[in-house]
């Protein structure tokens, strides 16, 4: 029996993710996939990846589903597909909270950032501060699936006009729209990872980029695979960016388990909900139908989310603040933007463990510790 103080259970590890304990219910799958691939000898593309990018783009209903290297790979790419492969001038506006690679991406392609205020609720893009920042520099429009909450797709698309979104799902495998659509499905092309952490994790890096539009699959295809639309001659300078046979094989295990992942990551999350919801010094992210709950990030106020933290962690509880700084203040993307809902979230915002296979008494060993540190801080 763990040392209690006050009936809290003084010290239980909960660590941020812990993908090993997922892996186990499914651990013999993922090795006769591994074996098939050492058997069949073919290390790249192949079966594998076709039947993946096929079952995918079954789950998501999107007519074209492409495997490459990574998530920012498919965000870089899918933007040369959508802007064009030539060097650009313009802007694409995106959310000033999100990981640095959506930055990077639009720089890569040859564009810049123009960072918008997000919406104090969702944590996503406004359509509304979209729709006023349209202006004729702007080429494209980069909504974020912040922490797996769809971006208003809808109303951003008709805040753009003309423009096309570029939807970067990184965080939202599986998630869905209120009106019931899955993440991706309604911007003219969008971006996933695969990175281990995501609803879709895989074993290593790797990325997808999906559309309706198939003269934007086949650029994807082109641009992917070095600018040669046929073997051996190049017309342009692309990437080399593929998904491994042996992720792909991976990938389609973990596939089958999105679905029941998302819901025992909303079970997690509604427990938060509710055992916390009396807590006047943070505030809790808004629980809306669809939400992948990638990460579960609660508002920290009155300057205590750093007490809160050393609090936890001294407990055994291992939370991350993602992201410190919102975008236009890293070197790279540096706007001279003011922006304040982005620069006061990234103050408070922190995410507590939220992952399938967590048990019940680490949920709980959370939700006491949250609940205690409240008297303590
Ligand atoms: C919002 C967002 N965009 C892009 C990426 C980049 O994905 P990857 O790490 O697979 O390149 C990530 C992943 O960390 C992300 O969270």
């Amino acid at each position: 029996m763990p040392p209690t103080i006050g009936g809290l259970v003084d010290y239980l590890f909960v660590p941020r993710l812990d993908t090993r304990v997922e892996n186990e219910h499914f651990q013999q799958e993922l090795i006769s996939a591994m074996t098939r691939v050492l058997d069949s000898g073919q290390y790249i593309g192949g079966p594998e990846v076709e039947s993946f990018e096929h079952e995918v783009s079954n789950f998501l209903g999107v007519e074209h589903a492409i495997g490459v290297a990574s998530g920012t790979d498919a965000l870089t790419i899918a933007l040369l597909a959508i802007v064009g492969i030539e060097a650009q001038d313009g802007e694409v506006i995106t959310s000033p909270v999100s990981y640095c690679a959506t930055g990077s991406a639009i720089l890569r392609a040859g564009l810049q950032p123009r960072f918008v205020d997000i919406d104090e609720e969702s944590f996503n893009l406004s359509p509304e501060l979209v729709e006023a920042a349209i202006g004729p520099e702007i080429r494209a429009v980069l909504p974020v699936d912040l922490y797996g909450r769809v971006a208003e797709i809808a109303q951003i698309r008709l805040a753009a006009g003309n423009r096309p979104v570029i939807e970067d799902a990184c965080q939202a495998f599986g998630a869905k729209t209120p009106t019931n659509e899955f993440a991706g499905t309604l911007s003219n092309v969008t971006a996933f990872s695969f990175f281990p952490s995501k609803p879709l994790g895989g074993y290593g890096d790797g990325g997808l980029v999906v559309t309706r539009d198939s003269n934007v699959a086949d650029l994807v295809r082109i641009i992917a695979r070095h600018g040669s639309r046929e073997r051996y001659y190049s017309e342009f300078p692309g990437f080399n960016s593929r998904l491994d046979a042996l992720q792909a094989a991976l990938l389609r295990v973990k596939l089958s388990r999105v679905k029941s992942a998302r819901l025992q990551r909303t079970h997690i999350a509604r427990c938060y909900q509710e055992e916390l919801k009396d807590l006047t010094w943070l505030r809790l992210p808004q629980d809306v139908e669809g939400h992948a709950w990638h990460c579960f990030t609660i508002r920290v106020l009155n300057n205590k989310r750093e007490h809160l933290i050393r609090y936890l962690k001294d407990r055994g509880i291992e939370v991350v603040v993602q992201y410190p700084a919102p975008l236009h203040w890293m070197p790279p993307f540096k706007t001279g933007q003011c922006l304040p809902i982005a620069e006061q979230l990234c103050s408070e915002l922190l995410c507590l463990p939220i992952w399938a296979g967590m048990s019940d008494a680490q949920i709980n060993h959370v939700i006491q510790a949250v609940r205690f540190a409240g008297k303590m801080i």
